[in-house]
């Protein structure tokens, strides 16, 4: 079941400039893929030379505990060596890092020297209250440049990081927490979104009621707005960052290349959100290319991925691929229409951003303002524009790319996950395009549409999509939960050996890929990812609320739409007034992104006969679409 419409296979081609190509960092995609094919472990091997290693790995891939593979295996390094240690010792430390600009028009600029002092300076306080190698440290924070200091600091110590989106609420906070045991948790007083301050602390305070597993908080200070500080618990990160023991030199932790470098919690079939394992080692090795490649960043360039750092998009290209690649980026703090819906134009003719990569969703919603915002602002610096989150309708391509790069910037739809850890399919400059298309695999992926029986389909027919090779910055685990692991991605083509990505796909007659959308019970929404079981268990902790089903509905938004059955208990009746309450409920437990866009009262719901909910039966009678099998139906 694809959430979303299928767009048919276009003619419609965008080729890219002679200069375009000539210039790329890689101007020869089908050389290069070839190459790769040829023999990925020299593929991989070659780009991890490029890094600094404190011993050299003694094999580049260890498959004999499929699918639990090790990459570059014996290798000694660290994310911060290779992010911040070697750029200080060169003319790099004098390059701007980071750009911040605060939704507030505050500004903060960071180069990698002082970048390099302030997670130097954190990281000697970690240590300092105790955090060791290994630890799991919780970061829970708006959009400022202190996400990344404190990210950096916990790669640094050994003490992988889990960063939880800012938008969700203190269930999904207390859970995450809970789940990774971090005794210490890194927050904000708040964050300004929409002029308005989001309570980030309130909630933090609800969550570590729930999960005491919680020992120390440490606050950065955003918005100034009255808090609660718990004595003994919670300490402003300011006060903390002037202690004698905030020294500007810190010793990097020397680290396994498998070690864990961070878990990052997303949404699967079933259940809680299952911690995404990254490592050292592998993590460092494939955002960096997929980043000089695709979008053939160049040292001179200006880079603003305006993703949320909580998110792996975030993860991967606004913090760890541009810093690793010694490039500038932009961190824009607040929403794109705030106080107008040129704010985001216009950083862009402020900084002279030359690369914008963004979700469609943030497009559909800048494109319904017109086309006067951004001809307002002098856009002539862009060179790229990139895609990502989930399938982008051709409407908002061509849009994207006629309004603001001018039918000059290529388009980069990058298909990826947050356990791919890097792009995956994606075109690179050379590649023509086609709205709609994330094109072709990157060098040294090997993906596939297959049946359910792993015979590869026809063209042009839907089919799962597969990788069928390993790659350097896989998913290691599910964060203390190996079976899961194997059963959600795995399992389904154990006899081939290949990843399940969980997406429907399909393959054009020009061998390009069209993802069309999720095939379980994952939902996109706005370009978040989301389980239906997220939602219905925030619904199914209200106490009028007896059971519930979730799907996504299509909406010219946000991609998708959450919509919600509910059957109440016994002798409750549905009304507006318990709809309003039910929303505000999932809101507080969940967060604003979980919020249904329609809840419907239910006397029933059509289950299998083991008691599984047909979320599918749900969706086609919602889209008055024919019903399908139903001889598995209960009733
Ligand atoms: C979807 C986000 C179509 C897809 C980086 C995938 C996309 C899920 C695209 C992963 C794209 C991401 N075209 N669909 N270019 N990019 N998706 O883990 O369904 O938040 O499985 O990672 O987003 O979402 P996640």
């Amino acid at each position: 079941m694809a959430e979303q419409g299928f767009t048919p296979p276009t003619s419609e081609w965008y080729h890219p400039s002679a200069d375009m190509v000539e210039g790329a960092n890689v101007p020869d995609y089908e050389a290069v893929y070839n190459l790769a094919l040829q023999d990925p472990e020299a593929f991989w091997a070659n780009r991890a030379e490029t890094l600094e290693w404190y011993k050299r790995w003694d094999r580049v891939l260890d498959d004999s505990r499929k699918p639990f593979y090790k990459w570059f295996v014996g290798g000694k390094t660290n994310m911060a060596l290779n992010a911040l240690d070697r750029h200080v010792t060169t003319w790099r430390r004098n390059k701007l890092a980071i750009i911040w600009e605060g939704e507030d028009g505050e500004k903060v600029t960071l180069s990698y020297w002082r970048l390099w002092q302030e997670v130097n300076k954190f990281a000697n306080v970690l240590r300092g209250m105790g955090v060791a190698k290994g630890d799991r440290v919780t970061i829970y924070m708006g959009r400022v440049p202190e996400i990344a200091i404190a990210m950096l600091a916990c790669a640094k110590i050994g003490a992988p990081h889990s960063v939880v989106y800012g938008g969700f609420s203190e269930q999904a906070l207390a859970s995450r927490i809970e789940d990774a045991q971090s005794k210490v948790l890194i927050a904000c007083d708040g964050a300004w979104l929409r002029g308005k301050i989001v309570p980030l602390k309130d909630m933090v305070d609800e969550a570590v009621q729930r999960s005491p597993v919680v020992e120390t908080v440490i606050v950065v200070k955003r918005t100034g707005h009255d808090i609660h500080m718990e004595p003994g618990r919670d300490f402003w990160y300011h006060d903390l960052m002037a202690l004698p023991i905030a020294k500007t030199e810190a010793e990097t932790e020397v680290m396994d290349a498998e070690d864990p470098l961070f878990i990052l919690y997303t949404s699967g079939t079933t259940g809680k959100p299952k911690g995404v394992l990254h490592t050292h080692g592998g993590y460092q090795v494939h955002p960096p290319p997929t980043l000089a490649w695709v979008f053939d960043l160049k040292e001179e360039d200006r880079w603003w991925c305006a993703a949320d750092p909580g998110w792996i998009t975030g993860h991967s290209y606004i913090v760890y691929a541009p810093l690793i690649l010694g490039a500038t980026s932009i961190i824009y703090e607040g929403a794109p229409t705030y106080p107008n819906p040129d704010r985001w134009w216009r950083i862009v003719a402020d900084y002279g951003v030359t690369i914008l990569y963004t979700a469609p969703t943030a497009i559909r919603g800048l494109m319904r303002f017109g086309e006067a915002w951004p001809n307002r602002h002098d856009l002539s610096s862009l060179r790229l524009l990139g895609s990502v989150g989930e399938p982008i309708n051709p409407e908002a391509w061509r849009w994207y790319h006629r309004v603001i790069g001018k039918e000059a910037c290529p388009i980069i739809d990058t298909w990826w996950q947050t356990e791919t850890g890097g792009f995956m399919i994606t075109p690179l400059p050379s590649v023509g395009l086609k709205p709609g298309s994330a094109t072709r695999p990157f060098p040294g992926i090997q993906v596939d549409i297959v049946d359910d029986d792993g015979n590869p389909v026809a063209t042009n027919e839907d089919g799962n999509l597969v990788i069928k090779s390993p790659w350097p910055s896989m998913i290691r685990t599910v964060y203390g939960d190996d079976d899961r692991f194997i059963s959600q991605y795995w399992e389904k083509y154990k006899n081939q050996g290949w990843y399940l990505a969980g997406d429907t796909a399909r393959r054009d007659e020009d061998g390009y890929l069209w993802v069309i959308g999720r095939n379980d019970d994952v939902l996109k929404v706005s370009g978040y990812r989301l389980g239906t079981a997220e939602v219905e268990s925030g619904l199914v902790s209200h106490s009028a609320v007896a059971e519930s089903a979730v799907i996504g509905i299509p909406d010219e938004l946000r991609g998708n739409a959450i919509h919600a059955y509910c059957i109440l208990v016994a002798g409750l009746e549905g009304s507006d007034a318990l709809e309003a309450e039910l929303k505000a409920h999932v809101r507080h437990e969940v967060g604003p992104i979980a919020v249904p866009a329609q809840i419907e009262f239910v006397e029933n719901l059509p289950k299998t006969r083991s008691g599984k909910i047909m979320r599918r039966v749900l969706k086609a009678q919602a889209l008055g679409q024919p019903l399908g099998d139903l001889s598995t139906l209960e009733d």
